[in-house]
């Protein structure tokens, strides 16, 4: 049976998943506008259906590692990309699990030091951590710091850490309605209630049961960086399926998942964070300037894609925006022009776009993408739309001059074949 008859099989609202309830190993570390995990595999499931052969995934945006995850747990060996390096951590640790035999007598461990009143450690510091957090919860989470830093495996520190990251969350200054750093009252900063080591201790406690026993034998291939640059890692015609959610634009009106994402990087031994690019965590504004849609790459003003529907498109929106655009749609297909070499023959691209609003104009990134696609030698396959029923973002995602930008409501679905040689 073809992927389209597969796909076709699936009634009017199959997609939208409403009832899913988030597999418990992506909710071990939040993320912003993560994926349905239901949905990628059932994806990834119908495209293993039709083709037999598959045996690697690639995410080059991969977040939180959903795609990769669940490739994974088909028996697939993930390789992924993503500028953000907390969200590197994430998705390794899922990918690599954590020893669990150690970890028992690890977690002895920690939980003596971190109700010993005596232990002595170093207060952390960075820019500005008192804006973001109180005293004592510096404290706390430097003690946690210090004690993390004492386990000797690393597969449990990267875990540890991972169990950190709703913590540091939680406990920080900032409110939770936005992506955006933004601070809390005073009222609400001294109403927190100050659970930081017991909420620690219960995350290590939980999240392990979710995750893979840790083996050196399991592939686990992730890069931290620019997607654009990262690309030639790959041999050509070496991927099976290229499966991922991309970016959607200007990231200062839609996720900042840097900004968000900066407060765990500060607290976080930077050994343990891979290897990446130290100008990426320079500030706390620095990765969502260098992701797609941040600062314009294209300063030279060379656009290779021309197209009626993005021309169309532009014509509608303030002239002032139109650049920005244009560069954002340029350095997006510039990636998909490099990725194509890297997909094998006759194998597919899935792509969860969402359609953002610029002026209040929706971008046809889905059109665009299609588009483009096909003439790289690529054949439409098939286009769901559905609808996203449980809010994955805050509603508000940026107030620009005021004005509320809504988040988006549907995303598509867009599957693309590579033509034969
Ligand atoms: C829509 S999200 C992916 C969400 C992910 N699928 C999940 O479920 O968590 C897009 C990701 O692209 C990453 N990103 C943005 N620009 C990038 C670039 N130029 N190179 C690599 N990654 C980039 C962001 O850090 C973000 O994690």
């Amino acid at each position: 049976m073809t992927l389209k008859n597969i796909l076709e099989r699936k009634s009017i609202g199959y997609w939208d998943f409403a009832d899913s309830k988030s597999i418990g190993i992506h909710k071990i570390s939040a993320y912003p506008a993560t994926m349905v995990p239901d949905m990628q595999k059932e994806l990834i499931k119908s495209v293993m259906e039709e083709d037999h052969t598959i045996k690697n995934i690639l995410d080059p945006f991969h977040g939180s590692g959903v795609t990769l995850v669940e490739g994974a747990s088909l028996g697939l060996n993930p390789i992924g990309f993503d500028i953000n390096p907390l969200a590197n951590l994430i998705t390794r640790v899922k990918l690599q699990g954590v020893s669990k035999k150690s970890l028992m007598t690890s977690l002895n461990k920690i939980e003596k030091i971190l109700i010993n009143d005596d232990f002595e450690f170093p207060l952390h510091e960075f820019t500005n951590i008192n804006k973001w957090f109180r005293n004592d919860i510096i404290k706390s989470l430097s003690k946690i710091r210090a004690a993390i830093q004492l386990e000797k495996y690393k597969n449990i520190r990267q875990y540890y850490w991972v169990c950190l990251i709703n913590c540091i969350k939680r406990y920080s200054n900032t409110r939770t309605s936005t992506f955006k750093l933004h601070v809390k009252t005073d009222e609400n900063i001294q109403g927190i209630k100050n659970n930081v080591i017991s909420d620690f201790l219960n995350n290590i406690k939980t999240s392990y049961k979710f995750l893979p026993n840790f083996s050196r034998e399991r592939q686990v291939s992730l890069f931290i960086g620019d997607t654009a640059n990262l690309i030639s890692k790959i041999e050509d015609n070496s991927i099976d399926i290229i499966c991922t959610s991309p970016p959607y634009g200007d990231n200062a009106t839609t996720v900042t998942y840097g900004q968000y994402s900066m407060l765990p990087i500060y607290w976080i031994d930077r050994r343990d964070l891979g290897i990446f690019d130290e100008s990426l965590i320079e500030n706390y504004s620095s990765i969502d300037s260098a992701s797609l849609g941040g600062n314009k790459k294209n300063s030279n003003n060379t656009f290779y894609y021309s197209s009626q529907i993005l021309e169309d498109y532009l014509a509608k929106i303030d002239e002032r925006k139109r650049k920005k655009v244009r560069c954002f749609v340029n350095d997006y297909l510039e990636v998909f022009s490099n990725l194509k070499f890297k997909l094998k023959p006759e194998k597919y691209m899935v792509l969860t776009l969402g359609n953002r609003r610029v002026d209040n104009q929706v971008l046809p990134l889905t059109e665009i993408t299609r588009e483009f696609l096909e003439k790289q030698n690529f054949t439409f396959e098939l286009e769901v739309m559905r609808n996203i029923p449980t809010k994955r973002m805050p509603r508000k995602v940026s107030n620009v001059k005021n004005h509320a930008v809504k988040s988006m409501n549907t995303e598509y679905v867009l599957i693309m074949r590579k033509r034969g040689e």
